[in-house]
């Protein structure tokens, strides 16, 4: 989860670290540091804080080299204190490192050292392997065999980047499981490492991404790569679409207030070259599949975790109602611990966005191991769950920075939608009319969610008027339960208010007991042929009880509003795009509301965008 970045070339490697380490922040904000080599001796900045405490340091305590690394931490071993900070150096004070990962037999490593006399300054983890690195140099070893050694005796996950005072020429990086990618970022006499595509977008979108248990060694004019046994490794050149601009805040204060405006467009972008609007099918060719082969597919089991999980609750009506295929949702973190019933007809889905998310990621490896095909939905290209997936659906929202998923979420839910309706002709299960209809329908999804956006000086008002409750209630139904879910989950983690999303219909099983007029209710009651009577119901009974009633309501709905002290409104919008249609106002109420509290709403406390710890 933390961020690491590297150059080598012919520029000043700071500005171009300190650049790479903000648009890494998203990934870890406890610490940040780097290193250069300057004069032969490495020189070390590093900072418990933001990157804003680094670059006081360094104005203080200016650096320059042409080759360094940089690290954003997410604190796991040792408090996030200057001295835990990266990178870590030996006792030579000649070797650096920085790591992302938990080496989970550092405790024996360290014991070990110390008794041959290492002497460590950190409760890290991660200073054990410049340790280890050390000893195998004093050992005689050249880098590249010490570096392999100290690798290969890890234990645990982990993306780790090496640098020498007596090697200026040369970084080592090295991947070994899902601890987080590393991507290297080839330049024109210089070469970038990082932990994410958007680090280094500004300077080349050539790419190369190691697999677990590769080794690479960069120079400014070359990589080499290796697996960690020695084996040579050919990595094909990856070139990236995205546009660097997009990693950029632009006009907004926050990426996630831009990236929720961006839904539109992403969600335009994911429908782009898949869905035939003249015809009125969807082609999906990235997920081949013959009528038979659609046809005996008996069940879809779909992992994911946090809001990638609740994209999968909204899959699981699509999969079911249109392609009438029976689905489950699991967290990866429990589907990995469970012993599923695997066959090869059934079809494990794993929604991600960064791709990198180590429990949806072990989830797809017992996925692998019980002969289910395995398919994804991702927006990271190149990352883990892209490439390990049999086929992936690539979402095409473009770099998501604010640590909350906005547009991804979005943009998965319609990645679904298209799924289901590509099974669904396959499997004979919707008429080619009634795909039409569909089709023409997802066709208008962009424009009302640009509608929606319009609308944020209603949403505005209505957080000026509850910003200052410490407790919510989000209620929905069918279609909208996982919606709900996601808007509560958007307002604890950006404005640390406590909030619960449930289903409708249990309220009365519970949580009426905690209704008064210290916690508002968030009511998704959006006009459908299925629930929307009951959530009128539903509404009645919270205030009943004293209770405050937001209400996501259909333009022009009076029976819904009346029944409330705050209204957010949206389009009327067909059953099946309820869930993309609805999530906005949510999200712009959290975020609102968050802004209102003084929270930092792009990098959230305790929270990191790629969770590549378990
Ligand atoms: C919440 C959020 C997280 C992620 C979760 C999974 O706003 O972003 O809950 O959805 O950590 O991440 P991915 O989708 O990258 O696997």
């Amino acid at each position: 989860m933390c961020g690491i970045v590297g150059y080598v070339g012919h520029r000043d490697a700071v500005p171009i670290l300190i650049e790479g380490l903000r648009r890494l922040e998203y990934r870890g904000y406890d610490s940040a540091g780097l290193v250069v080599v300057q004069d032969g001796r490495l020189e070390v900045r590093r900072r418990a804080g933001k990157i804003r405490q680094l670059m006081d340091l360094l104005e203080a305590e200016p650096a320059s080299g042409f080759i360094g690394m940089g690290h954003t931490r997410w604190a796991t071993h040792g408090a996030p204190a200057d001295h835990n900070a990266h990178p870590h150096r030996d006792c030579t004070g000649r070797i650096a490192v920085i790591h992302n990962g938990i080496v989970e037999n550092f405790l024996e490593l360290r014991q070990a050292l110390q008794a041959e006399g290492h002497r460590f300054t950190s409760e890290t983890d991660t200073e054990v392997i410049a340790h280890l690195i050390e000893a195998h140099l004093r050992a005689g070893a050249d880098l590249e065999t010490a570096a392999r050694r100290a690798f290969q005796a890890l234990q645990g996950a982990h993306a780790i980047v090496v640098l020498s005072a007596d090697h200026p020429d040369r970084l080592i990086a090295v991947r070994i499981g899902n601890a987080g990618g590393v991507v290297i970022g080839l330049g024109e006499g210089e070469m970038f490492i990082a932990s994410d595509i958007p680090a280094i977008l500004e300077h080349t979108r050539r790419m190369l991404f190691l697999e677990s248990r590769q080794m690479a060694v960069v120079r400014r004019d070359n990589v080499r790569v290796w697996t960690l046994e020695g084996e040579p490794v050919h990595l094909p050149v990856q070139t990236i679409p995205w546009d660097p601009v997009a990693a950029a805040k632009g006009p907004y204060r926050h990426f996630m207030h831009k990236e929720i405006h961006e839904q539109p467009r992403a969600v335009t972008d994911t429908l782009r070259g898949r869905v035939d609007f003249e015809r009125g099918r969807v082609t999906l060719e990235e997920v081949p599949l013959s009528p038979e082969a659609a046809r005996r597919i008996s069940r879809i089991v779909i992992v994911a975790c946090g809001t990638s999980y609740y994209a999968g609750l909204v899959g699981k009506f699509y999969f079911e109602s249109l392609a009438r295929i029976p689905t489950e949702v699991d967290y990866g973190s429990e589907f990995r611990y469970r012993d599923p019933v695997l066959d090869a007809d059934t079809v494990v889905l794993a929604i991600s966005q960064s791709g990198e998310t180590v429990d949806t990621l072990a989830a797809m490896e017992r996925a692998r191991e019980g002969s289910a095909r395995l398919w994804s939905i991702v927006n990271v290209i190149g990352s883990q769950a892209h490439r390990m997936a049999d086929a992936c659906i690539l979402m095409h929202a473009g770099p998501e920075i604010g640590v909350a998923s906005s547009k991804a979420f979005t943009a998965s839910i319609v990645d679904e939608l298209l799924l289901a309706l590509r099974l669904a002709e396959l499997r004979g299960t919707l008429s080619p009319e009634e795909i039409r209809t569909h089709v023409r329908e997802l066709a208008r999804l962009p424009d009302l969610l640009g509608r929606v956006l319009d609308r944020e000086a209603e949403v505005v008002e209505v957080a000026r008027a509850f910003y200052r409750y410490e407790d919510f209630l989000y209620l929905g139904r069918g279609l909208l339960y996982p919606i709900a879910l996601e808007g509560a989950l958007k307002l604890k983690e950006l404005s640390y208010i406590h909030a619960e999303g449930y289903p409708a219909g249990e309220m009365k099983h519970g949580p009426i007991a905690l209704i008064d007029e210290r916690m508002p209710t968030v009511a998704l009651a959006l006009q459908d042929p299925v629930t929307y009577e009951k959530m009128l119901s539903q509404m009645e009974q919270v205030r009943a009880r004293r209770g405050q009633v937001i209400a996501l309501i259909t333009d022009g709905d009076r029976a819904a509003s009346a029944r409330a002290d705050a209204v957010l409104s949206v389009p009327h919008a067909p059953r099946w795009l309820q869930p993309a249609v609805a999530v906005v106002p949510l999200q712009l109420l959290a975020y609102h509301i968050a802004v209102l509290r003084g929270c930092d709403v792009d990098q959230p406390r305790n929270l990191a965008k790629s969770v590549t710890v378990e």
